[in-house]
């Protein structure tokens, strides 16, 4: 069994999808806790079904580094096997990246290394794309620059809006998450001899 925390920052829909596949006894995965950089809605999914939260906002902190070593503490507390940032939008420094080196994951939308940053939606619109995705990569101490493990590819529809585009994103990102995170668990377990 692999244990996850998640860290969040919006609606939690990756976060949900992932909370009722690990609902089935069969998948490797338990999610044993949801941190936040805010009171965000998405916690509301872990609420309900019962898996410890914890928010760590920035604006209590003197600065970056105090933050993430507050938000560092918070995690392994939860002894986690991985750690996936399923639209966290605040950049963790290297001190808390390099705590979790390989065990770290962030799901993305866009093909990357196309569409780094914040608002890769929009920027492969305006841009006039005719492709984007989803990438699932480890966290190193770049923005969005970590190795992919996968990717899924989509075309954009001729007119369609940025939200329109995101939920179609998401749609595709939501399973791809829960697949990419079964697997790493069942090649942890491999590897382990299990
Ligand atoms: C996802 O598309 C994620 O890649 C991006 O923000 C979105 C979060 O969606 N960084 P949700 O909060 O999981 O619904």
């Amino acid at each position: 069994m692999l244990s996850v925390v998640v860290l969040i920052s919006g609606s939690g829909s990756n976060l949900l999808a992932l909370l009722k596949a690990a609902e089935n006894p069969l998948y490797p995965v338990k999610v044993v806790a949801v941190g936040s950089d805010k009171d965000a809605p998405g916690l509301e999914h872990a609420e309900l079904f019962e898996v410890d939260t914890f928010i760590v906002e920035p604006s209590r902190f003197q600065d970056k580094e105090q933050w993430a070593k507050t938000l560092l503490a918070n995690v392994l507390h939860h002894q986690p096997d991985l750690v996936v940032l399923a639209g966290f939008m605040k950049i963790l420094p290297e001190s808390f990246v390099k705590a979790f080196e390989g065990k770290l994951i962030n799901t993305h939308p866009s093909l990357l290394p196309d569409f780094k940053g914040a608002h890769a939606v929009r920027d492969a619109l305006q841009a006039g794309a005719k492709k984007t995705g989803v990438t699932i990569h480890y966290v190193d101490a770049g923005v969005d620059t970590g190795p992919v493990i996968v990717q899924q590819e989509l075309t954009i529809n001729e007119g369609e809006s940025e939200s329109e585009l995101h939920e179609r994103i998401k749609v595709i990102e939501r399973a791809l998450l829960v697949e990419t995170i079964e697997k790493l668990a069942l090649a942890k377990s491999a590897q382990e001899g299990n």
